[in-house]
């Protein structure tokens, strides 16, 4: 493999990992994911941005063979699947120095064993000359960790943001030309780890205001020639303005909870409240956590077993607990056989949530239809909610 150029003396040597379909032993990727490092070479030294998952080093390997030197290796981000061939590159090339924000180098010391004389940490904002090509570092925190840099090529307005921006898709293309055509994609990977920091992150767009960008060089997933487009859907997704919608997590074992969530989803949808419901036997969770960053209201509908809600929504429960969205209103549905506390252990699972709890409902047995209007007020209830709330 050769590098592939992007702009004169700025080449991607990343890897496209197609086959991949879980990160994290968590996350699904249903269209696998990229590694993208990239190679600047100005007239006096050379940086290597990033690298990529040791797994497929021998990728990376194959792009840098015709490559005489590497001064620096640019970490913006100290997880493996960005760094862990950082003790690669330092062996091959024993002048290289590794630099990074200040968080990260304990990190990669604690995560690759490094040399801690071969790592040298920069400031926000500090500069770096390589003749003709200015490396300038941006120190763009929690999207997901803490140490996160995002680095800019001032002369070619190329940011190389790391996860920032980035999403879990394997193409043959460098650049998406429609912007749209990798919404989803981004939106997920957004969703799936940086949507508890949306506060944090909408500090860090902040910080790119006054940029010449004219590039965004992720390193997951395509670039952005149109970085107006990505930025634009940021702002979107860390606004505190919920969507008119409504996320309904559920299982069923005998049909109770079946019957009850199609009853509540038609009438919701009747009311203009956009549903969506996830059978937690079948769904993806990737999917649930697109939509639980526009969402205003969750409903968790399970049986109950064991004296509790049933273990299938848990997952669900506790994604929601952890990724914090804006969603401000729950309820439960439930049906028993002879008791439990199903509604009182899922309030207590979701601590993180700032929601106001809806009128639950709790079934013994078949629903009859008391319970079915009771479902319908639960209906008009969310709707009204939204409603008070402007939400379209
Ligand atoms: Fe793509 Fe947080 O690593």
């Amino acid at each position: 493999m050769i590098p592939r150029q992007i702009a004169p003396g700025v080449s991607w040597t990343g890897a496209v990992d197609w086959d991949r379909r879980l990160f994290d032993a968590l996350i699904p990727l249903p269209e696998g994911t990229s590694y993208n490092a990239y190679l600047v070479q100005g007239k006096d030294k050379t940086a290597l941005i990033d690298t990529v998952e040791p797994t497929k080093r021998h990728l990376l390997e194959s792009q840098l063979e015709a490559v005489p030197r590497v001064d620096y290796v640019i970490a913006n981000h100290a997880e493996q699947d960005h760094s862990g061939s950082i003790p690669w590159v330092l062996e091959k090339y024993p002048e290289a120095k590794v630099l990074c924000s200040a968080l990260c180098q304990p990190m990669l010391d604690e995560l690759l064993c490094l040399d801690p004389g071969r790592v040298r940490p920069v400031a926000d904002g500090e500069t770096l000359s390589l003749g003709g090509k200015t490396l300038r570092f941006i120190t763009t925190p929690w999207v997901h960790w803490p140490e996160t840099m995002s680095t800019f090529l001032e002369e070619d307005g190329i940011l190389f943001s790391c996860d920032f921006f980035g999403s879990h898709l394997a193409t043959s293309r460098l650049f998406i030309e429609e912007g749209h055509s990798v919404h989803d994609q981004a939106k997920r990977y957004f969703a799936e780890i940086m949507l508890p920091f949306r506060r944090t992150i909408e500090k860090n767009l902040d910080k790119l205001r006054g940029l010449d960008l004219r590039v965004i060089a992720p390193s997951h997933g395509p670039l952005y020639r149109q970085p107006q487009f990505i930025i634009d859907a940021y702002r979107d997704w860390v606004g505190e303005t919920p969507r008119n919608s409504a996320i309904i997590v559920w299982t069923s074992m005998h049909g109770s909870t079946e019957v009850m969530v199609e009853h509540l989803t038609a009438a919701l949808a009747e009311r203009g409240v956009a549903v969506h419901p996830f059978n937690m036997a079948v769904s993806d969770i990737g999917r649930l956590a697109i939509e639980l960053v526009d969402a205003a209201t969750l409903i968790v509908a399970c049986p109950t077993v064991h004296a509790g809600p049933h273990p299938a929504v848990l997952e669900a429960v506790h994604l929601a607990n952890a990724l914090r969205p804006k969603v401000r209103f729950a309820s439960v549905v439930t049906s028993y056989g002879w008791g439990g506390k199903t509604v009182d252990i899922i309030k207590s699972l979701i601590p993180n949530l700032k929601v106001e709890f809806l009128e639950p409902l709790v079934v013994k047995g078949y629903p009859r239809e008391k319970d079915f209007q009771a479902l319908t007020a639960m209906a008009e209830a969310v709707a009204g909610k939204h409603g008070d709330l402007g939400l379209k």
